[in-house]
């Protein structure tokens, strides 16, 4: 895989309220590292999910832009920036987003479908990511049926469905134990050693150390960049 570059320039939003302007991030620049883990790191408040929600194209900037390499993330229409995130980006979020009525492979499937690959092309690729994460057991189980480390790999396979350049995890262990969160922290770690660009928003310090770059967010503004070897996953 080529290695796609990430980057934000002069990004700015600002929510305009009848108590006065919200600053929610202002100026924001950074090429992300592909192949790498980029953690986005600050106190509640500081501009994170604006940032990733910038970056992501699931809103767009009062100021600046977003590109990955020359195809700008921040223009167009909604159905414009829609197609972009399924053709180029995957996302994990805290609470799974699993959809209920699907069992695991129809899970992964179900944005190959929306891309229009071709039924057995979707099968073969969701049973190979199924496997890479160590879920063909699972294969036919329904969300409800799986551990929060299952869902949570489940929905990683999800994300790698289309092939991304980008993988978007916010808060990716929030919601899980010490232990299967250190299982999701080695499947990003993984996925980033493939070339993808890895970012990654988190409160949680033990799953920052993996990023090989922590940008620290404070009031809407990037305060550091702390650079890093990334931890040895355990
Ligand atoms: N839709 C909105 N309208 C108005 N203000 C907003 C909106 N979304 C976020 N903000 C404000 O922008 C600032 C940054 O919020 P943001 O959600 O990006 O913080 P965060 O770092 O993700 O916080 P947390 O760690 O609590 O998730 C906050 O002051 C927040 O109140
Ligand atoms: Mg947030």
């Amino acid at each position: 895989m080529l290695a796609v570059v990430l980057r934000a320039e002069g990004l700015t939003k600002t929510y305009r309220l009848p108590a006065g302007d919200v600053h929610a991030l202002e100026g924001f620049e950074h090429w992300f590292e592909p192949g790498a883990v980029t953690a986005v790191v600050g106190p509640s408040g500081s501009g994170k999910s604006t940032l990733l929600n910038l970056l992501a194209g699931f809103d767009v900037p009062s100021e600046g832009g977003v590109w990955l390499d020359d195809e700008p993330v921040h223009t167009g229409n909604e159905a414009r920036r829609a197609g972009l995130r399924l053709r180029r980006f995957g996302f994990v979020f805290q609470s799974f987003n699993l959809v209920t009525v699907l069992t695991a492979r129809e899970n992964v499937e179900f944005p190959m479908g929306l891309a229009g690959v071709p039924a057995p092309e979707r099968r073969r690729r969701a049973d190979a990511l199924l496997e890479r994460f160590g879920l063909t057991p699972r294969t036919h189980h329904l969300p409800f049926r799986l551990s929060g480390g299952e869902r949570q790999r489940v929905a990683l396979a999800r994300a790698l469905a289309n092939d991304p350049d980008v993988l978007f995890a916010d808060e990716p262990t929030g919601a899980l134990d010490s232990a299967t969160g250190r299982e999701v922290v080695a499947a990003l770690a993984d996925v980033a050693a493939e070339g993808r660009t890895v970012l990654l928003v988190t409160h949680d310090e033990a799953l920052a150390s993996i990023a090989s770059a922590r940008l620290r967010l404070r009031d809407g503004r990037l305060e550091a960049i702390e650079r890093a070897t990334p931890a040895l996953v355990p």
